[in-house]
C-alpha cells in the first residue's frame, strides 16, 4: 500500500444480528484510505456513509477505555490504535474478539471479564478492620513496592488477552489472563493482606494452574503488558505459600495523615450574575 496515495480498502466484516436470526456471515465495504486512518475511522465511514446498522463499540478512540477490541486479518487489536496502512493490503478481514459471546456484529460480551474480574476481589483487602473503618493513618507504599506490580495497574479491561489465550478458547469457565494478572497485582500490593482469599478463587480446575504459558496474552495485550509474566509469578508465590516458604513483607506501614495547615485559596468570584 503507497502510503501517500489514498487507496481503496475492501473491509470485509464479519455481521451477525441474534434479534433476526441470522447466522454469521460477510459483508464488505470499500473504503477510501487516507495516511494515518485507524480502522476506527473506516468503521465510522462505513456506519456513517455506508450500512448505519454496523454494530461497533468504541468511546475513547485513544486506547484507553478498552471498547474497541476486534480480529482484524485474523490478529486482536484496538481498532482506535491500528492504523490501515499497518497490514500493507488492500482487504481487511474484520471480526469480533473469540472466546466472547457475541452481542451483534463486532461487539461482545464483556461481562463474563467484568465478573471473573470481581471475583478475584481487585481491591486492598486487610484484617485490621477497625483501622478500616475508622481510619487513623494512611497506608504507605515504597517505590520498590510500586514497581512490583506497576505495569499490571495499566490493564484497560478490552479482553483483547482473553482472545489470544488458546486456554479460554478451549475451557470457557477459564478464569483468564486479565483476572490472573489482576489478581497477581493486588497479591504483590504490601498493602493488601488478601492474597489467601484471592488464592482460594483461582486454585481450581478453572483457575492459574489451567495456563499452560503460550503468551499469546503477553503478545497480544495492546497496552505492552506481560499477564504470562503475572501468571507465572503467581503460581510462584502460591507455592511459596504453601509449603510455608517466603513470606510476603509485611504489610505497608501506616503513618498519621499530614495535619499541617494549608493556606486558604481565595474562593474564585461568580462569573454568572446573581449567583452567591
Ligand atoms: Fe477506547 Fe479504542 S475506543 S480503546
Amino acid at each position: 500500500m503507497d502510503k501517500e496515495k489514498n487507496e481503496q480498502i475492501t473491509f470485509k466484516i464479519q455481521r451477525y444480528n441474534p434479534e433476526k436470526g441470522s447466522e454469521p456471515h460477510f459483508q464488505e465495504f470499500i473504503v477510501t484510505s487516507s495516511r494515518g486512518m485507524t480502522i476506527l475511522d473506516g468503521l465510522i465511514y462505513i456506519k456513517e456513509n455506508l450500512d448505519s446498522t454496523l454494530a461497533f463499540r468504541t468511546s475513547c478512540r485513544m486506547a484507553i477505555c478498552g471498547s474497541c477490541g476486534m480480529l482484524i486479518n485474523n490478529y486482536p487489536h484496538l481498532a482506535c490504535h491500528t492504523q490501515i496502512e499497518e497490514f500493507h493490503s488492500s482487504r481487511l478481514t474484520i471480526k469480533p474478539l473469540p472466546n466472547l459471546p457475541i452481542i451483534k456484529d463486532l461487539v461482545v460480551d464483556l461481562n463474563p471479564l467484568f465478573e471473573t474480574h470481581k471475583s478475584i476481589k481487585p481491591y486492598i483487602l486487610r484484617h485490621d478492620d477497625k483501622e478500616m473503618e475508622n481510619p487513623t493513618a494512611e497506608f504507605t507504599l515504597s517505590p520498590q513496592g510500586l514497581e512490583a506490580f506497576l505495569q499490571f495497574t495499566y490493564c484497560i479491561k478490552c479482553g483483547i488477552c482473553i482472545s489470544a489465550c488458546p486456554t479460554s478458547a478451549s475451557d470457557k469457565f477459564f478464569t483468564g489472563p486479565q483476572a490472573l494478572a489482576q489478581c497477581y497485582r493486588y497479591c504483590a500490593d504490601t498493602r493488601d493482606e488478601g492474597e489467601m482469599e484471592r488464592f482460594s478463587v483461582i486454585d481450581t480446575d478453572h483457575g492459574v494452574w489451567h495456563c499452560h504459558l503460550a503468551g499469546a496474552c503477553s503478545e497480544a495485550c495492546p497496552k505492552g503488558l506481560d499477564p504470562a509474566l503475572a501468571i507465572q509469578l503467581l503460581k510462584r508465590q502460591m507455592v511459596s505459600r504453601t509449603v510455608g516458604l517466603g513470606k510476603k513483607e509485611l504489610p505497608a506501614s501506616t503513618v498519621p495523615p499530614n495535619t499541617e495547615t494549608k493556606p486558604k485559596v481565595p474562593f474564585p468570584d461568580f462569573t454568572v450574575k446573581g449567583s452567591k
